[in-house]
């Protein structure tokens, strides 16, 4: 497997692959999927959390003392692009509890397709943190360019972005717009039809996961 070094690391898990077929799949009902998303999400959070600063700290054992590693700095911030990404985020949570928690909320005007701000609330500190932006769908790729634009501009530096599946045109958008930040994903998708979806893909990430249409 790939280290985050390169710019994409592709989490070829057995685990997770079996999981994400099942989310795949049109006739899996929403809270498996839901559920699904949770597991996956904390798997994938173990691939992208690899290489995070560490220190020792001194504790006592019933055997005897130590100098035992512990994570360094400053808690890492977990940010949602809405909404899609609550999903990605919750299971995440559940293995981070510490982590801060922001939010960026993205629309596409109809007319310029272009992604517009409608919501930005992120933690402070943001320059000292190791950020971590999660959204399920790497697609065309513009509204992730537009999140970590905004998250670079209100001071981060070291941000790595979460996906569960990633399209070929997203990936090369991110790559080009963002060559410091390096994706993990669970797989690699073949392409994106007319309107922007991924294929296969799963569909719609946000209506799958809250059983809307
Ligand atoms: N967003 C989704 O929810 N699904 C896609 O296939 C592409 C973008």
């Amino acid at each position: 497997m790939p280290d985050l070094d390169d710019h994409v690391t592709h989490v070829d898990h057995p685990l997770v692959q079996h999981k994400l077929t099942i989310m795949r799949d049109k006739n899996t009902p929403t809270a498996v999927f839901r559920q699904l998303l949770r597991e996956i999400s904390q798997l994938l959070a173990y691939e992208v959390t690899r290489g995070l600063p560490m220190t020792t700290k001194r504790i006592e054992t019933p055997m005897q003392q130590m100098d035992a590693p512990t994570l360094d700095g400053k808690k890492l911030a977990l940010i949602s692009i809405l909404r899609a990404g609550n999903g990605l985020m919750d299971g995440v949570l559940e293995l981070i509890p510490s982590a801060r928690v922001g939010f960026v909320g993205l629309y596409r005007d109809e007319e310029t397709l272009q992604p517009v701000q409608y919501y930005f609330k992120v933690p402070e500190g943001l320059d000292d943190r190791l950020v971590i932006a999660v959204d399920p769908m790497l697609a065309t790729g513009n509204s992730s360019v537009a999140a970590i634009d905004l998250l670079k501009k209100a001071g981060a530096t070291n941000i790595r972005f979460l996906c569960l599946l990633a399209a070929p045109e997203g990936i090369a958008r991110m790559k080009e717009a963002h060559p410091d930040v390096p994706i993990v994903t669970a797989s690699i998708d073949d392409s994106l039809n007319e309107l922007g979806y991924i294929i296969p893909g799963l569909g719609d990430a946000g209506d799958r996961m809250f059983g809307t249409k």
